[in-house]
């Protein structure tokens, strides 16, 4: 039976670096010996341009069919707003897995901070469906003029399910934990969080567990960012810690992600957006939707091998082959080119 997958490459970049993901999942399908079955669909501005919507139907038809018969997956590139929003909802894909790790070699980064990256390994579990993105939105005028609110909003049963994800992921990992909060300034929402965290922590004893304000943690991140393992964060503060993480390791355009529901159906994305400046160039990184095809072979498809195929290849190309993004003031290779590197190195390896 065939491992299939909906293609939604979306705009900006999202096309360029989609299109090195595919290729390289069809290299993984080839060497590792599995079928993957491949439906692409338009989303995002190209495909409000051409029908009025952002997301058709019969792409939110193939992704339904696809969640209820437990064989689909879908890889996403980037698309400016609604869509992405809307398919998180949809499909309640709460977990969102960011691994970020640092890579030697890379001339973009220098020596001084390759000595505080270096052994960085960690992975951001960020809450994807509540907080302030999907709260309750309020307008009016005061005397204070025009005025705007939006809720940060959780409940337990949203705390309780990503918080048990983290725990599950840092026992399969080093067994630590850090959960990234604000309980001094949000009270209220956070004592939701730590209600749910006690009896997990109690639960999970071989799970070394531990916490900072957010604020505090970013800071902890710049300066010693390989002492941590897995980052629990309510979804605004994971957002933003993510890319802080991005921006550590060289660039955004390396960060993967896998955004999971209940039912093991996965979004598999970038974490960056359709860097719209660099876009069509074909100078945007392609490893973020390389390394989420990765993330996908083992989630979605239980292929630990290839995942772990697509890793090395990464990690073997990208110092002597790399993207103007992390090629620093060496020659940079082009979107394709890296894709097209790393699947060679695939079948080397
Ligand atoms: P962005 O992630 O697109 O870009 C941030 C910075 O990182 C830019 O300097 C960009 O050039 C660089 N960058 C990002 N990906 C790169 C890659 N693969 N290779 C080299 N450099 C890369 O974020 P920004 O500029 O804040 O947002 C642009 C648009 O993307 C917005 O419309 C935003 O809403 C959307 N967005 C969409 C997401 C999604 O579809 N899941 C996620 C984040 C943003
Ligand atoms: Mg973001």
């Amino acid at each position: 039976m065939p491992m299939n997958v909906i293609v939604m490459p979306g705009d900006g970049i999202g096309p360029e670096v989609t299109r090195e993901g595919v290729r390289v999942l069809t290299a993984a399908a080839e060497i590792c010996g599995f079928d993957v079955a491949l439906r692409h669909f338009d989303i995002g501005e190209a495909a409000f341009q051409e029908s009025g919507d952002f997301i058709s139907e019969e792409a939110l038809r193939a992704c339904d069919e696809g969640q209820a018969a437990g064989d689909t997956s879908i890889l996403f590139g980037a698309v400016p707003s609604e869509p992405i929003g809307l398919l998180r909802e949809r499909y309640d894909l709460y977990a969102n897995l960011r691994p970020v790790r640092s890579y030697p070699g890379l001339s973009a980064v220098s020596p001084l901070k390759q000595e505080v990256i270096e052994g960085t390994d960690l992975l951001v579990v960020r809450e994807l469906t509540s907080d302030v993105y999907y709260g309750r939105q309020r307008q009016g005028h005061g005397s204070g003029g025009e005025w705007a609110s939006q809720e940060m909003y959780y409940d337990e049963h949203q705390a309780r399910r990503i918080a048990a994800v983290a725990f599950e992921q840092a026992r399969r990992r080093r067994k630590r934990l850090t959960f990234a909060h604000k309980t001094n300034a949000i009270g209220p929402v956070f004592s939701v969080w730590w209600k749910v965290l006690e009896p997990l922590r109690e639960q999970y004893g071989d799970v070394e567990f531990d916490d900072f304000y957010v604020d505090n943690m970013a800071a902890q991140l710049c300066l010693r960012p390989a002492d941590f393992d897995v980052i629990l964060a309510p979804n605004l503060f994971g957002d933003i810690l993510s890319d802080l993480a991005g921006g550590l390791v060289g660039s955004l355009g390396l960060l993967p992600s896998a955004s999971l529901n209940d039912r093991g159906f996965g979004l598999y994305e970038p974490v960056s957006g359709t860097a719209p400046t660099i876009a069509g160039k074909n100078i945007a990184n392609p490893v973020g939707s390389i390394l989420s095809v990765a993330m996908m072979c083992e989630h979605a498809f239980g292929r630990v091998d290839a995942r772990e195929l697509i890793e090395s290849a990464v990690l073997a190309t990208i110092p002597g082959r790399a993207t103007a993004d992390i090629s620093g003031p060496g020659p940079a290779v082009t979107t394709a080119e890296l894709g097209k590197a790393v699947a060679d190195r695939m079948r080397e390896i």
